[in-house]
């Protein structure tokens, strides 16, 4: 049975960054989604839709008043027909208009009109992404579930520097294809997840932690409110905000990431284990600042609670996900943790390579008993897609297996389909 292919409406609005959205359709189209481009007056200026036309095979839409293209299909039954929106480039000038509720040109018209979720890739000179008032009408976007991807850093088309450039279109379509294959697969589960570093105090100065930015849990934490979980997220300390609608914990120690976990995971279904928890803490911690004496010294360490081993350890416990992150032998290590853990499932990765730790990409392999299956390299967000779609298939396939009610919201997936050799 061959899967529907995704309608996604792209709306292109009047940015320099115009002329990569035809390659963004290619990358839709290459994953097999069905596109239909939307663009406004201004993004006239910068590609034809004569482009969009050859790209997409169909013909472009750009006007609310084109008697014929509304003959042929409404635009209520455009915005009927898309299974989603997406605005690349979403200039500021878009984003206030669909802020605001107008409706004075097709595209924002089909935004107001139709069910399907929107995303936004903005594009802009940095100072205008800055501005309060565009910041305002982000927040206004972000409370009403509108996503937004992006925008990067980096050197922008006017000379500057900073904020405001539009994502590659390989990566917001990977992101938007990951998320919708895992639309709804978490629906009515709770799910725990873990984030970020700790910090084991030393002095009132000095602690001790690691490099983990926290973003690989944050995007898995977004990914599975994404899918439709109700999501708990006990985070170290990090620079991120909490994705909507997600409930964060602030911890700063293993000690109290282990206690918030025991104070919510009684419900929870799925425990997803991504923070880099210090295995050791400092055996005492110092009242006063330690001071220099000797050219060496020696700081005593004890082993810190192992949260995902405490977890795995109860009678009841939830759907165990760990992450193992190494620099050598990835496979043994991982299997080694899968069972000495003995968890469901296990995304390792390699460290180094400018993957893993403060950067935006990574690259997972997912070990169960019995199977596995690689997450080739991408951005986290559309690898945290993924990595909860292979949890929501594992999880229901457990509950079949446990003669369980819920297998028929998502096919089960034997090993051998996605086992990757
Ligand atoms: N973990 C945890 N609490 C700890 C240490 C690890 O919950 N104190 C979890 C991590 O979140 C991860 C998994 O256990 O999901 C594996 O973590 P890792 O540090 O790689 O493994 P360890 O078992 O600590 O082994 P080692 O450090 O020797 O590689």
């Amino acid at each position: 049975m061959t899967a529907q292919p995704r309608k996604i409406l792209l709306g292109v609005t009047g940015g320099i960054a115009a002329y990569k959205s035809p390659d963004l359709v290619r990358r839709f189209m290459e994953r097999g989604a069905d596109v239909q481009v939307v663009m406004s007056r201004g993004a006239q200026q910068f590609v034809t839709a004569l482009t969009f036309q050859a790209v997409s095979g169909k013909p472009v839409r750009t006007d609310l008043w084109d008697a014929a293209a509304e003959a042929a299909m409404g635009h209520i039954e455009l915005a009927r027909w898309a299974d989603e929106i997406v605005v690349a480039p979403a200039t500021a000038e878009f984003m206030a208009r669909l802020a605001h509720g107008f409706a004075d040109d097709l595209l924002s018209t089909l935004c107001l009109a139709s069910e399907a979720p929107i995303t936004l890739a903005p594009a802009m000179n940095r100072q205008m992404w800055a501005n309060p008032a565009t910041q305002a009408n982000v927040r206004v976007l972000t409370e009403r579930g509108v996503r937004l991807l992006g925008p990067a850093s980096g050197e922008q088309a006017c000379g500057e520097v900073g904020v405001g450039r539009m994502l590659e279109p390989q990566q917001i379509a990977d992101e938007v294809l990951a998320r919708a294959a895992s639309e709804g697969s978490l629906k009515g589960l709770k799910v725990v997840v873990t984030a970020g570093p700790t910090r084991e105090r030393i002095d009132p100065v000095r602690f001790i932690s690691n490099r983990s930015s926290g973003k690989m849990g944050y995007a898995v934490a977004q990914a599975a409110r994404e899918a439709g979980a109700d999501v708990v997220l006990v985070s170290g300390p990090v620079q991120l905000c909490a994705p909507p609608g997600v409930r964060r914990i602030a911890v700063e120690c293993a000690e109290q990431m282990l206690q918030a976990v025991e104070s919510v995971i009684d419900s929870a279904d799925i425990f997803i284990s991504a923070a880099a928890v210090s295995d050791y803490r400092a055996q005492e911690i110092a009242c006063e600042k330690i001071k220099k004496t000797g050219e060496t010294m020696t700081l005593s360490l004890t082993r810190a609670p192992d949260v995902l081993a405490t977890v795995a350890r109860r009678a009841s416990r939830p759907f165990l996900v760990g992450f193992a992150a190494e620099t050598e032998n990835v496979e043994r290590n991982a299997l080694v943790k899968l069972t000495a853990k003995h968890l469901d499932l296990i995304a390792a990765n390699r460290v180094g390579d400018n993957l893993a730790f403060d950067v935006d990409e990574n690259a997972l392999t997912v070990y169960w008993p019995g199977g596995k299956q690689e997450l080739e390299r991408t951005s986290k967000a559309a690898l945290a897609h993924q990595l909860v779609e292979v949890i929501a298939r594992r999880y229901r396939e457990r509950e079949r297996k446990a003669g369980g009610a819920c297998s028929a919201v998502v096919p089960p997936m034997s090993p051998a389909a996605h086992a990757a050799g």
